[in-house]
């Protein structure tokens, strides 16, 4: 095939160097700031982004004569547009660009698939299709493998697609053996993964459960033992001091001596009660603390749902938290990952995790973001405030971006991840269930329409 085709944009021009080059742009064409474009210099075919057009005087560019002829005629100021060199392609292969590009070579569109094939990099793995490149009807093969090395951000304004994206994101893991877990906050992906599948009626290897911390209909009550949070976490949760914190801990020992692996809240209550080193005002504090959780319902639970049963190849289980308050959400996000650590051999697939509104929960997921590559856990944190998440944004290799209309929001994603302004300028006027990929799973980013 012959990726030159269709009409000529217009011809390269100065400056030009391995990494940027211009071209005057013709009269009749229609060129905007983002369209790819390819220019064949030689044996290399260059891929370019135009960042940036304007309009210059003619006599301050140097252009080949016969281009000149043409322009002299007719105008004393031309349109110059700016492109971004993303790589040079010879024999299908993608080289970094070492030449500045010649001038007068002529500048045309660039093909879907070539943008698709290029931005996807080589040695695609495990290839998985999440949309078509905006303009074109090509697919691009993102490498799942690639995608859950690292953790994931899906960001936008409200009703920009967030949830749709991450949907499909949880279907293309399910498909392949990888285990996810949806911690659904406002009970709506059961629905959405269910529409999606429908579509698709051939899969009948995805199970999809949905589990709720309260008594649901349609969903089966997940049950946590609390004393399998994990002693830090329910340190801070429950904002203990190191003094109360040793004491619940040595409290759960002794009672795990006794052959109480499960204790109920009075089982507690009555070992503290009798602790008599502890001071009496430090004591009656964490008893207090204590009854807290237990009107939350926390010591409820003698026997926890096994993990095997959330976490399965294959499986899509949706947590729905809908009518959970903030502390109950914080316990099942540490429970399942203080599980899934605790089961790090069984996971040998890795584990997919999405979080909605993730910029509440920024402690717990810190923890889950930093350590999640030593468990093969790949999080996928959801959020219309991308501002929020300060400094988490810099642990996600890739992200969705959808329309993004706050600046806040902007300049914290220019802060943590190296996305071209070019890019940036675009992200307010996005549509719904349009994506910028960025990140390491894409040579260069690309908006997609997901679907
Ligand atoms: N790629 C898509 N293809 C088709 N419809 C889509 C797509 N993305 C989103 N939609 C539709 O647009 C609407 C908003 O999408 P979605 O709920 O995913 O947005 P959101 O960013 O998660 O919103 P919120 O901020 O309210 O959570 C929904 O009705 C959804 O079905
Ligand atoms: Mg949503």
């Amino acid at each position: 095939m012959n990726p030159e085709q269709g009409q000529v944009l217009g011809y390269t021009t100065s400056p030009s160097s391995p990494y940027y080059f211009t071209f005057i742009v013709n009269k009749e064409s229609k060129v905007f700031e983002g369209d790819f474009v390819i220019v064949r210099d030689g044996e290399q075919l260059i891929l370019g982004q135009i960042a940036k057009i304007y309009r210059r005087t003619f006599h301050s560019l140097d252009i080949s004569l016969a281009v000149e002829k043409d322009f002299v005629e007719y105008r004393r100021s031309v349109v110059v547009a700016k492109v971004r060199v993303l790589g040079a392609i010879r024999d299908s292969e993608r080289l970094e660009s070492a030449f500045p590009v010649d001038f007068g070579l002529p500048v045309f569109k660039a093909p879907g698939d070539l943008i698709a094939k290029v931005a996807a990099g080589e040695n695609v793995i495990l290839a998985v299709q999440l949309g078509k490149i905006v303009g074109t009807d090509i697919s691009i093969k993102l490498d799942l493998k690639r995608l859950l090395e690292g953790n994931i951000l899906v960001a936008g304004a409200p009703g920009s697609g967030k949830t749709y994206t991450s949907a499909l994101l949880a279907i293309q893991c399910a498909r392949n053996f990888i285990p996810v877990v949806i911690f659904d906050m406002y009970a709506e992906y059961s629905a959405l993964i269910n529409k999606l599948l429908h579509l698709h009626k051939k899969e009948i290897t995805i199970e999809v459960k949905t589990f709720s911390t309260f008594e649901k209909r349609n969903t089966e009550l997940l049950r946590i033992d609390f004393t399998e949070i994990g002693p830090k976490f329910l340190q801070s949760f429950l904002g203990l001091t190191e003094i109360q914190a040793e004491a619940l801990d040595n409290t759960l020992r002794e009672l795990r001596m006794r052959g109480v692996g499960s204790p109920s809240f009075d089982d507690i209550y009555e070992i503290l009660k009798e602790k008599k080193r502890f001071h009496p005002v430090a004591r009656s504090t964490l008893l207090r603390k204590l009854e807290r959780m237990h009107e939350m319902g926390l010591f409820k639970f003698e026997q926890s749902t096994p993990i095997s049963h959330i976490i399965r190849p294959g499986k899509i289980s949706i947590i729905e938290l809908d009518r959970a308050n903030f502390e109950t959400i914080e316990m099942t996000i540490s429970w399942i990952f203080n599980k899934i650590m605790a089961s790090k051999d069984d996971n040998k697939e890795g584990v997919f995790l999405i979080l909605e509104n993730a910029h509440e929960f920024r402690k717990i997921i810190q923890k889950i973001l930093r350590a999640g590559r030593k468990y093969r856990v790949s999080l996928c944190v959801v959020s219309d405030r991308i501002a929020e998440l300060y400094e988490l944004i810099g642990l996600c290799s890739n992200a969705f971006l959808h329309r993004i209309l706050s600046r806040h929001d902007m300049e914290a994603l220019e802060r943590h991840f190296p996305i071209h302004p070019s890019v940036l300028k675009q992200l307010p006027n996005l549509r719904t269930g349009e994506a910028y990929i960025v990140g390491d799973v894409v040579t260069f980013p690309v908006i997609i329409r997901v679907g």
